[in-house]
Parts: C-alpha cells; structure tokens; sequence
C-alpha cells in the first residue's frame, strides 16, 4: 500500500519525504509552519493538489502557533504566514486557491481560538476535497482507457501529487480496477526525476506494469505505434483551455499530435484558474540551475557552467484533446465548456 503522503496529527504535520523515494520512505513530523514552507519548496511534498493541501495544514498549524491574544495582533501574524506560502511555488493554482480560502475562514470567525479551530478544520475540508474530486475524475476518465492500452505519463500525478487518488495515474489506476488491461510507458522526468523515482514506485504497488523510458525516447515509441494515449495532470489549467504541467509536457502534447495520439489531461477544478486568459499569464517556476547540473547531488556537467531550470511549460489547448475533471469531461471550445462547469 502507498502511504499517506500528509497527514495531520493534531499538533503537526506528518509528510512522507518525496525527495527520498523510492529507497527510503521517511517520514518527517512538521511542527513549525516555517518548515513546511520549507518542504513544499525542497520539493518533500509536491504535486498540485498535495502543495495545496499541505499549505493549507501548514496555515492552520502556524496559526495555532500564535501566541497572542490581541485579534488584530492575530491577524497580523496570521497574514505573514499566507506570505510566507504564497511564496513557496508559483505554479500550482492550488496553492492560492487554499490560501484564499484559509484567509476567508479566519476572517468569518469569531475569537481566536474559534478562528484556530475553524482553520483546521477548513484545511481538513480541503484535504477531504481532493481525495473525493481526484476519485471522481478518475472513475470519469477510466472510460476512455480501452482494454490493452498502453499510456504514456509524464511527471508523477499518482497519490503522492494529490494527496488523495490521483489525477493521471488515478484514472490509470480506476481503468485497472473497471477489469481492464493496461500497462504504462513513465517517461523519467528530468531535472528531478519524479517519473523513475514516484510514478514506477506507484505503479509498481498497484500492480500496472510499467516501462521506464528517458523523456527523449517518447517520440520513438509514439512513431512505433507503441503509445494509445497519453495521459498528464496540470498545475494550472486557464480559462481557455491552455495547460501548464511540468516542464516536458508541451514537447509531449506536440509530439502526440503529430502521431496522431490523444493527449488527457486529468485534473481537479481546483486546477483551473478562470483569472487568467490564457496560458501565457500562467507564472512559470525557475528552480535552482544545480537541479540540471547535478543528478541526485552528483555533478553531471562541468563547473559553472550555465544551465536553465524552468521548472513547468505550457501546452495550448488546441494540443489537448480532452480535460477530464471531477465535474465532467470536456472538449473544445474549452473557453465555453470550463466556464460552464464552473457554473455546474
Ligand atoms: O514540480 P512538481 O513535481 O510539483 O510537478 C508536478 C506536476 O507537474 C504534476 O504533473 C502536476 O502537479 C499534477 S499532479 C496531480
């Protein structure tokens, strides 16, 4: 079974250490919310959905710190804590839409210790949220996994990215358990190595098999006729469709289409961001240049040589044949069909 990537334990934050899977699975107890900002930018826990949930926890675990009893003391400490996370990662939507939420609670409740306990409680909702909407999608999207697909994924959106069933590797795993034979092609994921470190592990425990490729032998398989879809999560889907996910996805959308290959992206509404147009207002992370230069710490290039880190990239949505959400799944016009489940 894969363990809970967060849990919360009433006076801290328990989360698995995704940095140090698959050979150890170590668990870290965060008891400061300073060092789950931490762990949410060391990439401990990552994910779309998981950073959301985590910060949401991490809020309420910071605001149960508070020492003071003036509210408008509080509320002061209170808004350097939402500082302090919204500066964490930028990509992922989530993160924000927690945050948002969390300074709505604290602002509609009424003395200091309601208002802590209405913070936990409200992370718990949000936590609860994801495990329901990345469970929902993924039943949706099993129906269009045909018997004896293979599917390539990109990046890990298994449970560890959610923390709850999965978007990508959800419905993969959904196809599976609706009695259907599939197996998956888990492109490695450079710079960090998400897809040979997290998604074979996952899919190893659930029993799919699964081929490791490098992210430069995609195409090859795709021309070989060896792919029958792909299959991604996202990070921040804009009100036209466009999708950002991690950095690979475009060349992997291009390149399907190219061979004829239908691209899904499976996410949860949490993921869309109906503020931004289009995909070219979606903030793309740069990571540290060592993250290319080194491989799990060991220099792979020669000193000081200059190397670039944008950690995500976006697809248009003209590349994107279906979103599959817990709401429904949808086609173009991506602009008309978002906004009405929105609406839903
Ligand atoms: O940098 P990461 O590992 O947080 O990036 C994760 C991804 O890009 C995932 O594909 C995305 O968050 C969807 S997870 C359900």
């Amino acid at each position: 079974m894969i363990p809970k990537a967060i849990e919360w334990l009433e006076d801290r934050l328990r989360i698995l250490d995704q940095t140090k899977l698959p050979q150890e699975q170590s668990f870290i107890d965060l008891t400061d919310y300073h060092d789950v900002v931490l762990a949410i930018e060391e990439m401990r826990v990552r994910g779309a959905p998981a950073i959301g949930v985590a910060a949401a926890y991490g809020i309420a675990l910071g605001a149960q710190g508070i020492k003071s009893e003036s509210k408008a003391e509080f509320f002061s400490q209170l808004d350097q804590i939402l500082q302090a996370f919204s500066t964490s990662r930028p990509t992922a939507v989530n993160l924000f839409r927690a945050i948002n939420r969390m300074k709505k609670i604290a602002a509609m409740s009424g003395s200091i210790p309601e208002i802590k306990e209405a913070l936990v409680n409200e992370a718990r909702r949000i936590h609860h949220e994801e495990i329901q909407a990345t469970s929902h999608l993924s039943q949706l999207g099993a129906a269009l996994i045909k018997d004896g697909f293979t599917i390539l994924t990109h990046c890990n959106a298994g449970p560890l990215a959610t923390a709850g069933y999965g978007t990508a590797l959800g419905v993969i795993k959904a196809a599976k358990e609706q009695g259907r034979r599939v197996s998956v092609m888990a492109t490695e994921t450079r710079p960090l190595l998400q897809g040979a470190r997290l998604t074979t592990w996952e899919l190893k425990q659930e029993n799919i098999p699964v081929t490791l490729i490098t992210d430069s032998m995609a195409g090859y398989f795709m021309h070989r006729k060896k792919i029958d879809c792909v299959i991604v999560g996202a990070d921040r889907i804009a009100a036209n469709g466009d999708v950002a996910n991690k950095i690979g996805t475009y060349t992997l959308a291009v390149l399907a289409k190219e061979n004829h290959i239908p691209l899904y992206v499976a996410a949860p509404t949490t993921t869309i961001d109906f503020s931004l147009l289009s995909g070219n207002e979606v903030p793309i992370e740069e990571r540290d240049s060592q993250e290319v230069t080194h491989i799990q710490r060991m220099p792979i290039a020669p000193e000081g040589v200059k190397a670039a880190n944008p950690a995500f990239d976006v697809t248009p949505h003209n590349y994107v044949t279906t979103i599959i959400t817990e709401r429904g799944i949808i086609k173009e016009p991506y602009e008309k069909e978002l906004a009405k489940i929105a609406r839903r």
